[in-house]
């Protein structure tokens, strides 16, 4: 009897143990406008990874691209009672809204990879952003096509001397569409090389879409008079090289190749950078900035201090993950 009595005890002991411990868990609910995305995969994945380690109850939902959609999830998050928010907007521009609900529930908000105006983040102390420097990875990756003219004189198929280039562009409005296709260019010019744009389009970030395009670029174009190709990332770039190889280029043969730069740094575009058929690519950090996004939420929803989660804050909103160029061998 007296044996029961006290296992009974330790029993309901340890069930009031895993009470206390549920109710301080932290919940995190984190928005992404689409789960069907290569990066934002990679970027999920630390999340998961780093909620895990802190003990943290993380719930990821899939935006679908759709901004009705994504409402309804920020919604139903605080509804739920999440301690904090992290938020990858369908649209960046429509952000004030989300941060309105946040801040009338006085939940902490932290944006990633799609960035709202400062205006918006000053509207309210507990937001903050999460992401990299859209005109770095612009300009890394307009120096790895600079560099690669600079040596191989026979890049310049025409001789005249200037860059004949096709531009592939993510999605409208995106600062990283608009910053990456403007730096790149830039960084033409500035390596002293005169970039003239042959073509560019809107390929969503999407391989599919890019190699469609593509295709329309090289029969319009010719591929002989592409010098080469600039993509906003590396799905785009993979599906530039699908329709490159369709017309015969990149394939292995010197002198039928036009050098491709995307950014990510996905694993897909590390294969295609190891079998030569593309030239480079912008490590997209997204290990730490997924892993910067949890440790930021955690602290900010448990009350602890944010400048102890190693990685520095600027201006008390932003928290900034360096970009990084990636090349193989002889490319350079
Ligand atoms: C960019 C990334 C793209 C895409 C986009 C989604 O930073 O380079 O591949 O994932 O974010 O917002
Ligand atoms: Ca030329």
């Amino acid at each position: 009897m007296r044996k029961i009595f006290l296992i009974t005890l330790t029993f309901l002991l340890i069930l009031s143990f895993s009470a206390i411990a549920h109710a301080d868990e932290i919940k995190i609910g984190a928005c992404i406008y689409r789960f069907n995305d290569a990066f934002m995969l990679r970027f999920r994945n630390a999340m998961s990874a780093e909620s895990e380690k802190l003990g943290a109850k993380i719930e990821i939902v899939d935006g679908r691209d759709d901004p009705t959609t994504q409402n309804e999830q920020i919604d139903n998050f605080i509804t739920a009672g999440v301690n904090v928010l992290i938020i990858n907007p369908v649209d960046r521009m429509a952000a004030q809204p989300m941060i309105d609900k946040a801040k009338a529930a006085n939940i902490p908000v932290v944006f990633i990879n799609r960035e709202p105006t400062e205006e918006m983040l000053a509207s309210y102390e507990k937001a903050y952003y999460i992401g990299a420097k859209a005109e770095e990875s612009g300009t890394e990756a307009g120096e790895l096509i600079a560099e690669y003219f600079k040596a191989h004189p026979e890049a310049d198929k025409n001789h005249d001397g200037k860059l004949q280039f096709v531009l592939l562009k993510g999605q409208n409005g995106h600062q990283d569409m608009i910053l990456r296709s403007k730096y790149s260019v830039e960084a033409i010019k500035n390596a002293g090389i005169e970039p003239v744009e042959l073509a560019s389009a809107i390929a969503n970030w999407d391989k599919l879409q890019a190699m469609q395009i593509m295709n329309a670029f090289t029969m319009a174009l010719g591929p002989e008079n592409i010098e080469a190709v600039i993509a906003n990332n590396d799905e785009m770039a993979l599906g530039a090289i699908e329709a490159l190889k369709n017309s015969d280029y990149n394939k292995g043969d010197k002198d039928f190749y036009i050098p491709v730069v995307g950014v990510d740094a996905n694993a897909s575009a590390l294969d295609a950078m190891d079998k030569g058929e593309m030239l480079g690519t912008v490590l997209n950090d997204a290990d730490n900035q997924g892993t910067a996004a949890v440790r930021l939420a955690n602290a900010l929803a448990s009350g602890k201090d944010i400048k102890a989660i190693g990685y520095e804050i600027t201006d008390n909103k932003y928290i900034w993950i360096p970009y990084q160029k990636v090349t193989r061998g002889e490319n350079k």
